[in-house]
């Protein structure tokens, strides 16, 4: 018999049944599930609404029924719509009667959401951990290779060089707003619908400030409308998981770049790539390109979701039970990747004669340029002086540094011999000593406050 049986002298329709089942997906809430039922019965009987012997009976059966869903023995029936029917179905048959006392005044509008609440701060509390290893692994990398310079890029073309570890932290930070992030929507999800009823509250006696206090939030709903139709918590982890990762995409993809043979700047370890089952010589990044590939799985649950809500009516309305899949989805998969994310990181071996290598002395044409601004000369004029510098050793085949001196003063006078103490990446990258910048002191610098950020918590 349904639990909602009562209007009904016919049977659903059995493939409807399966239409509207939910619990293949969300019998993962049955921990959180019973935890807020403990909590609600409690709540009924300091309300003179169960006895003593009531409670205990209930909450000996919840016990019991936990340990099955613990133990793999709980036995799922056709007629189990979701979590919360399976759950009392099975607290009927273990306590008889009584467990039909515990719906009192609670619909599972309200309880869907308070479960969905404690499921998610367990699960953030659990991610926020695994990045902060992540973010662990970027900075022992960094403090391991202070010493590397390679080319920094934009726009994909080598543009001035960098320290290896300034490159490492700059993801330290990503991932630090998106810890920022998740302590913010952590926030709000900590406040209590339960109580709400159906949609307007309930009417007996049920202390919501008690219930808070009880399963550990930080407050309670103010609307029992919003309440039940809110699923905003759900759509801020997926946002915030949609935007991390793209910081993993992206630093997946500098990976792939800087792996392949042509940069070979790092070289990845064998316990993160795969080999091709027809060139022998293949080991493909696979971790990465997977990771850059789930972003696009994360983003998609994302707007799975914006798109179910945008016309729903207020309040409940059943097509709020598609947030589960996309919210599991997007849960595991980062269950997944930051650890296998965090191992690549790990495991990075920086190559430092191909990031010496691959340094054109152009990248130091700035510096070319600042050579001739502390001697007078406007920048703008400057930068057309280096450009013409530059375009004149193109001409001649060759790199920047080995154009004669007469070829340099023949564009501008203001050149001199010690022009060429310019073409020196580390004195270059040391130059750059500005906060945030990439010269070692400013790198130790970031490095310590990274240290500090991750002391803090
Ligand atoms: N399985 C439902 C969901 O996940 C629970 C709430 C059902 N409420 C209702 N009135 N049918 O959304």
């Amino acid at each position: 018999m349904k639990l909602w049986g009562g209007r009904y002298d016919v049977d659903v329709d059995e493939l409807m049944e399966r239409f509207n089942a939910s619990l293949p997906f969300d019998y993962r809430l049955w921990e959180v599930d019973i935890e807020g039922s403990r909590a609600w019965a409690e709540g009924l009987h300091r309300a003179g609404l169960l006895t003593v012997e009531e409670l205990e009976a209930l909450l000996r059966g919840l016990d019991q029924v936990a340990e099955e869903w613990r133990t793999g023995r709980f036995e799922v029936q056709p007629s189990d719509e979701d979590i919360h029917t399976a759950v009392e179905r099975r607290l009927h048959e273990l306590v008889g009667d009584v467990a039909g006392k515990l719906h009192t005044g609670r619909s599972r509008n309200d309880q869907v959401v308070t479960d969905e609440r404690l499921y998610l701060r367990e699960s953030l509390d659990r991610l926020d951990g695994l990045l902060r290893a992540l973010q662990e692994a970027l900075v022992e990398q960094a403090e391991r290779h202070l010493d590397l310079v390679m080319p920094g890029y934009t726009h994909l073309q080598q543009a001035q060089p960098i320290r290896y570890s300034h490159w490492v932290l700059s993801f330290f930070w990503m991932f630090q707003r998106d810890r920022e992030r998740l302590a913010d929507a952590r926030r709000r999800i900590n406040i209590l619908p339960l109580g709400a009823g159906a949609l307007a509250g309930h009417s007996l006696g049920v202390d919501r400030r008690f219930l808070a206090t009880r399963l550990g939030f930080d407050g309670v709903s103010p609307n029992s409308l919003d309440a039940v139709g809110d699923r905003d918590v759900v759509l801020e982890v997926l946002a915030w998981a949609a935007i991390f990762g793209v910081h993993a995409s992206r630093l997946a993809e500098d990976l792939i770049l800087y792996a392949s043979r042509e940069f070979g700047f790092v070289r990845l370890d064998p316990r993160y790539t795969t080999g091709s089952s027809l060139m022998p010589q293949k080991a493909n990044p696979d971790a990465l390109e997977l990771t850059r590939g789930k972003s696009g799985r994360l983003i998609g649950n994302l707007v799975t979701l914006l798109v179910v809500l945008k016309g729903v009516p207020s309040a409940y309305n059943k097509d709020l039970q598609e947030d589960k899949e996309p919210l599991f989805d997007t849960l595991d998969t980062l269950h997944m990747l930051v650890p296998v994310l965090t191992g690549v990181v790990r495991t990075l071996q920086p190559q430092p004669e191909r990031m010496r290598t691959a340094l054109d002395t152009a990248t130091l044409a700035t510096d070319l340029a600042d050579y001739l601004v502390r001697r007078g000369m406007p920048f703008r004029q400057a930068h057309h002086v280096v450009g013409r510098a530059v375009a004149e050793a193109e001409r001649r085949g060759l790199p920047l540094h080995q154009l004669p001196l007469d070829a340099f003063q023949a564009i501008s006078p203001l050149f001199d011999a010690d022009l060429y103490r310019v073409f020196d990446a580390e004195r270059a990258v040391e130059a750059r000593s500005s906060e945030g910048g990439t010269a070692s002191a400013a790198v130790r610098a970031q490095i310590e406050a990274a240290r500090h950020v991750l002391a803090e918590e």
